[in-house]
């Protein structure tokens, strides 16, 4: 692999306001805060307002990234934001967001890998920065997945929310943050989470043609504990590390058994493991930069930190990064 010419030089993050806790889900569908709290371990989501749209909540990341890191956006090259619900199917959401944060010679796409984008996105900002062809990225992880969510289906209602978080990625030969990937699918699972409205057949068996989302949650589940943990062995085989050298885990955060188990098969310490999901639900594409950007703040992230990033979910798809922490 190339040796990486990119840096994660500043992180931001938004959730909107509206607060749903397990006691409101408890007056809309036969559910009990205990049993939402046991089976996910998550206590409240934040819920985007009617008015509000993935480009709202991204633009609110961008502008907590600049106010805090006082860096300059205006010479970003490239928007990628990592989505599986854009306020359109075209327009992208990277370019309403190009146009609201008035940024003129930026190229800007949407990326689509649900809750494994924001990794794939940082990736594919590594890739284009290491190659030479461009300086400086803005990579956003957002979602508002509460309009894609069914309030009638309890399986599914309790564990989404809303939230959007963003990194700038900058060309920076000397302290490189990228040390490997490992990025796959698995196509064939796809059933097993999924939105459609144009289509009713997957690889030819019937399927709800609902914008809604749909989950097998037990086979979700059952895939996420066994594949996680046999990629962060591959990611360490292509780092050439072992996990004794690994300061912090940062997983999508779905469920937090799911991450218990992980940890547990994995043979990684919960404690030196960040997520968000108590407070804020399982946000897709969001968890992670949610979670790093809290850890940040928080000062917890020391430079010279190694952090394993991973997401995965939705097609199913995963991707794996190890990063050295460098803000
Ligand atoms: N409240 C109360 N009971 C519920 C419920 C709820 N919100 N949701 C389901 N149940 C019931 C089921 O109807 C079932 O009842 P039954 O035994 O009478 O049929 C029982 O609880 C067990 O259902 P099951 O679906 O087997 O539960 P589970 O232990 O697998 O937990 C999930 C369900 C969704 C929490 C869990 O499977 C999960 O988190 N999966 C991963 C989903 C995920 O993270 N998706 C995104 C990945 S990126």
């Amino acid at each position: 692999m190339n040796q990486s010419k990119a840096r994660i030089t500043a992180l931001g993050s938004y959730v909107p306001e509206k607060v749903l806790t397990n006691d409101d889900l408890e007056k809309m569908v036969d559910t009990s805060d205990e049993w939402i709290v046991q089976r996910t371990g998550i206590k409240e989501r934040r819920i985007s307002r009617e008015d509000e749209y993935t480009s709202d909540l991204s633009y609110q990341a961008v502008q907590d990234l600049v106010s805090r890191s006082q860096k300059q956006i205006d010479d970003v090259d490239m928007i990628i934001v990592c989505t599986l619900t854009p306020d359109f199917k075209t327009p992208s959401v990277a370019s309403l967001l190009q146009a609201k944060l008035g940024i003129q010679q930026a190229g800007a796409l949407d990326l689509n890998a649900a809750c494994a984008g924001f990794t794939y996105g940082l990736h594919m900002a590594n890739g284009l920065i290491t190659a030479g062809l461009h300086k400086k990225i803005l990579v956003v992880g957002a979602e508002t997945l509460s309009k894609i969510t069914d309030y009638e289906d309890r399986t599914t209602c309790i564990l989404f929310g809303d939230g959007a978080g963003v990194a700038l990625v900058e060309y920076d030969e000397k302290h490189p943050s990228f040390l490997a990937a490992h990025v796959g699918s698995e196509g064939e699972k796809g059933k097993h989470l999924y939105s459609s409205n144009l289509s009713n057949q997957l690889f030819g068996e019937e399927i709800q043609a609902t914008s809604r989302i749909v989950q097998n949650g037990r086979e979700v589940y059952k895939w996420a504990v066994t594949s996680v943990p046999k990629g962060l062995n591959s990611l360490l085989d292509k780092a050439s590390m072992s996990l004794k050298e690994v300061n912090w885990f940062v997983p999508h955060s779905a469920n937090l058994r799911m991450i218990e188990s992980i940890c547990e098969r994995a043979g990684f310490p919960l404690e030196q493991t960040l997520y968000r999901l108590v407070n804020y639900g399982n946000t897709s594409s969001a968890t992670i930069p949610l979670a790093l950007n809290k850890a940040h703040v928080e000062g917890k992230l020391k430079a010279g930190d190694t952090i394993i990033l991973y997401g995965f979910g939705g097609g199913l798809s995963f991707a794996g990064l190890v990063i050295e922490w460098g803000i």
